[in-house]
């Protein structure tokens, strides 16, 4: 079908490493973009450590006023050495999340061929699964309480909360999301719910239940539920049993590191911020790691990969496969020794550059 009008991206390169990477995301993206007639037009919001420091603001309401008007967010990353820990972090990152209702945190796990992973004996047919992380709820959505705090009688309450409808829609998404790819990729589909049903019975109970209901709308998709701590291990012993896994907002957090580590690394992560039916935001798993910032040091595959992700996001499938498959091709170059700082034998841009010549 004809694009009917350019696709809107809004540009958050950020701190330290951010604006490097995103620069090469941004160069293989035009590229694929242009190879498939596909149109979009990127603003670019200055947002970060320097702002804050200049002018005390980290998201002023008028710029997300103006970023709801986007269809998607290309974000690099916020973290600066000046400023105290968490002020960005809240004030720009979560800030985002929260008030877009980025309910999915997708991070999908892929070992590209050529990249060393730790673990022996898998290859790149044997990780290939995706994380759906409910994004808004769980330990992270209400502060705790503490009695008596200081003294030996004290008290500390940390609760978490489950709500019917945060727990249906990212379960909903995790289904949707088995439907298309396995469409895509001519196979059965699959998704693995992952919990502590067996403790937090309750909250997770729900999770149980609501797993249920949704899965008898799919009746096609195969279903599975493993318990937290088995699902690490399994993650580590049989990455190839997964295709996509949902999970709660703490539970994802930990295992999508885990994810991140069996996928050869922080270099070549990408992740994505969700709301289907609003802007969405799209990011590398890393931080803007000042200590290798401005150096050229920093692997941008991960921001490569980000781009990808955010174009199969907006239905562009072509462009996305366009960018993994020259990302696959640069990689079997060689010519990319390592994908940590200082040991990749090239430059950020060089790096870019390669991937763009195997668009
Ligand atoms: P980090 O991800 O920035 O760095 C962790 C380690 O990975 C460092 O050794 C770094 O040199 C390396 N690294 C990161 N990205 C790399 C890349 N593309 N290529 C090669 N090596 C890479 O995490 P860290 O050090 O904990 O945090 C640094 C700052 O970033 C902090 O201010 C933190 O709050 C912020 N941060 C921001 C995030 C975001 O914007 N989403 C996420 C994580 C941290
Ligand atoms: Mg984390």
């Amino acid at each position: 079908m004809e694009q009917k009008r350019p696709y809107r991206i809004a540009v958050i390169p950020g701190d330290g490493i951010g604006p490097e990477v995103v620069r090469e995301g941004l160069k293989v993206l035009e590229a694929a973009c242009q190879a498939e007639g596909v149109r979009y037009e990127a603003v670019t919001f200055d947002l970060g450590g320097e702002r804050y420091l200049r002018t005390g603001e980290t998201l002023p309401d008028s710029v997300l006023d103006e970023l709801h008007q986007f269809d998607a967010i290309y974000f690099g990353a916020v973290g600066h050495p000046d400023v105290p820990p968490g002020v960005l972090e809240r004030g720009i990152l979560l800030r985002l999340r929260f008030a877009l209702d980025l309910f999915v945190n997708l991070r999908p796990v892929r070992l590209f061929p050529g990249v060393p992973t730790p673990l022996r004996d898998k290859t790149p047919d044997d990780i290939d699964f995706v994380v759906v992380r409910e994004n808004t709820e769980d330990v992270y959505a209400l502060d705790g309480t503490a009695f008596r705090q200081g003294t030996e009688d004290e008290v500390a309450l940390q609760p978490a909360i489950y709500t019917r409808r945060g727990t249906e829609r990212v379960i909903r998404y995790a289904f949707d999301l088995a439907r298309r790819r396995a469409a895509e990729r001519g196979k059965p589909a699959k998704v693995t719910l992952v919990d502590k049903a067996n403790v937090m019975t309750v909250g997770h109970g729900l999770w149980r239940r609501v797993f249920a209901e949704v899965a008898a709308d799919f009746p096609e998709v195969e279903t599975e539920a493993l318990y937290v701590d088995a699902a690490a291990m399994e993650f580590v012993l049989h990455p190839e049993r997964f295709q996509v896994v949902v999970t709660t907002n703490l539970f994802g957090d930990i295992l999508t590191d885990l994810g991140a580590a069996i996928q050869g690394g922080i270099g070549i992560a990408p992740s994505g911020n969700i709301h289907p039916e609003r802007t969405s935001l799209f990011e590398p798993v890393h931080g803007s790691a000042p200590t290798i910032a401005g150096k050229g040091l920093a692997c941008p595959l991960a921001a490569i990969l980000t781009a990808a992700l955010m174009m199969e996001h907006l239905g562009e499938l072509k462009v996305a496969r366009r960018i993994e498959n020259a990302v696959v091709a640069a990689l079997q170059t060689g010519k990319i020794r390592s994908l940590e700082a200082g040991k990749m034998g090239l430059t950020t841009q060089q790096v870019g550059d390669l991937v763009a010549q195997h668009l």
